[in-house]
């Protein structure tokens, strides 16, 4: 690992502890999306620093002295570009596990979009399927665990609920693309 590797990593790492480390499961949460997200660039051969430093900071906008919005993608993702970290990084933090869907249902969609275009590729899929496979404690779940966990940890009546219809096929899509390549990539090694 290079030394700017490192660096990055470990600013992206010292940053969400800074936020999130005194928050319990939020931080173990998040210390686990990190390290499936390390495992799967290894294993598919993506970018590790973006991906990486991405799981590190996807959920810092739930800290407190971060929101504006109330919206956790868009408050996190702001708060990284306002400090110069990458869109690259920025984007994915803003769009991680169908944040779209919500944005829609909470009135921020266009205000999401205009800030960070939504890229559909296998970096992206990366973030959410770590994210969807480590659970709130931060131990490793299917996806399918995930999303049902999700749906019943917020309820009925919430906003995740209203969009489950859009976002639930989508966080399922991305669960079988990535499952598929990960079968590739073990074929192939
Ligand atoms: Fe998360």
């Amino acid at each position: 690992m290079s030394v700017q590797t490192r660096a990055f990593l470990t600013a992206a790492q010292q940053l969400a502890s800074d936020y999130l480390g005194a928050m319990g499961n939020r931080w173990r949460h998040t210390q686990g999306v990190a390290e499936r997200a390390g495992e799967l660039a290894d294993a598919l051969g993506l970018d590790h620093d973006t991906l990486v430093a991405a799981a590190w900071l996807h959920d810092i906008g739930y800290a407190a002295p971060l929101k504006v919005t109330g919206f956790h993608p868009l408050d996190g993702a702001d708060h990284l570009t306002a400090h110069g970290w990458p869109l690259s990084v920025a984007a994915r933090v803003a769009h991680h596990s169908g944040a779209r869907y919500v944005a829609a249902a909470r009135g921020l969609r266009e205000r999401l979009l205009a800030s960070y275009p939504y890229e559909e590729n296998v970096l992206s899929d990366a973030l959410t399927y770590a994210d969807q496979t480590v659970g709130p404690d931060g131990g490793r779940v299917t996806a399918t665990e995930r999303h049902e966990e999700m749906l019943l940890r917020h309820g009925p009546e919430s906003v995740n609920a209203q969009v489950d219809h859009l976002r639930g096929p989508f966080l399922a899509a991305v669960a079988e693309r990535m499952e598929a390549a990960l079968r590739r990539s073990r074929i192939a090694s």
